[in-house]
């Protein structure tokens, strides 16, 4: 089975990207063929600032490293790395609709918070449609959010297929039901772009200070607590069901305190990411192993790229000679 997805090197790593999308594909490394990379074409959709961007690229690299990405067990690059992505998605977008597009609701909610649209960030859609397609992907681990992204290459590889034959394979959306959503600390999705995250690399005292501000209700020490809660929701990611049964009653007996839990959780969230935090101080002091490493899966990336590149260029008449 072939599993490929992408991160956008847009930010900050934080609990919902590692919880929702990284420590799975980290995991499918030792079971299926895994493909995983950089998204920086996405990034910069919404990131025009040159220095940000090619920062964020190089540490979302490392971070996936940091936590366990083995480059020997998968393929691991740069999108931009592997320019035959852009074609295509030139190739693509001379095929899709404008109505398809204009019905992504990714792209509609971005402009509802006050985003200039540009039109990559338009095209967006047909970029990861490229992105999956190119790599004969069969199963892509994404967000609840990128649901329709799915849907919408499917629709994208099958006017493609229609017309010019059976080349590009369908891909499956892979959607883990109990970590749909990771709450961010003020309870709707954790999302950089909600400035509610809980980062995994930063400092000590910064990591403290969001989990201190996870919002909880007014109920008094001599209350139970709810558990529909992101103090609970996001102290039960770090937990196995036994784990979970115990803070179930610690939250249901009265006599607990929030500030008390709060220190808890954020006691376990450095105990969790510590050894992949002295992994991410390594490898920023090495960048040139992590260009090594980039280099090489780039290499890899590019091998497969060719061969469905080749296909397409053939049946849509771009190569004439
Ligand atoms: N759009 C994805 C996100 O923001 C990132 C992405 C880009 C992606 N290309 C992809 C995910 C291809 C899966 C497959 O999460």
């Amino acid at each position: 089975m072939r599993i490929l997805s992408g991160i956008q090197s847009s930010g900050t790593l934080h609990l919902g990207n590692y919880f929702g999308m990284m420590r799975r594909m980290i995991k499918y490394q030792n079971e299926s063929e895994l493909f995983c990379f950089i998204a920086n074409y996405h990034a910069l959709t919404t990131l025009p600032d040159a220095k940000n961007l090619s920062k964020n690229t190089f540490h979302a690299a490392c971070d996936f490293l940091a936590l366990g990405l083995n480059p020997d067990k998968c393929t691991f690059w740069v999108q931009s790395d592997v320019p035959q992505v852009t074609e295509l998605t030139w190739i693509l977008t001379s095929l899709v609709n404008r109505g398809l597009l204009d019905r992504a609701t990714s792209f509609k909610d971005k402009i509802g918070k006050g985003l200039r649209p540009n039109m990559g960030l338009y095209s967006y859609p047909i970029l990861m449609a490229a992105d999956i397609l190119l790599f004969e992907s069969e199963l892509v681990p994404v967000g609840n959010d990128q649901k329709q992204h799915l849907e919408m290459t499917r629709e994208i590889a099958n006017k493609f297929n229609n017309l010019y034959g059976e080349i590009f394979v369908l891909p499956k959306e892979d959607i883990l039901e109990d970590v749909k959503l990771v709450p961010g600390i003020d309870g709707q999705k954790m999302s950089k772009s909600y400035n509610n995250t809980i980062p995994i690399f930063e400092e000590r005292k910064i990591i403290r200070k969001k989990v201190m501000k996870i919002t909880t209700d007014t109920s008094q020490i001599d209350e139970p607590k709810s558990l529909d809660t992101p103090l609970f929701e996001l102290f039960s990611l770090f937990l196995n069901n036994d784990e979970r049964e115990i803070l179930v009653s610690k939250f249901e007996t009265p006599g607990a305190r929030y500030g008390d839990i709060k220190q808890d959780l954020f006691d376990k969230i450095m105990d969790y990411f510590e050894p992949f935090r002295r992994n991410k101080e390594r490898l920023i002091q090495n960048p040139s192993d992590v260009i090594d490493i980039l280099n090489l899966g780039a290499k890899k990336a590019q091998k497969s790229a060719n061969k469905v590149l080749e296909k397409v260029r053939e049946c849509t008449g771009i190569k004439y000679k």
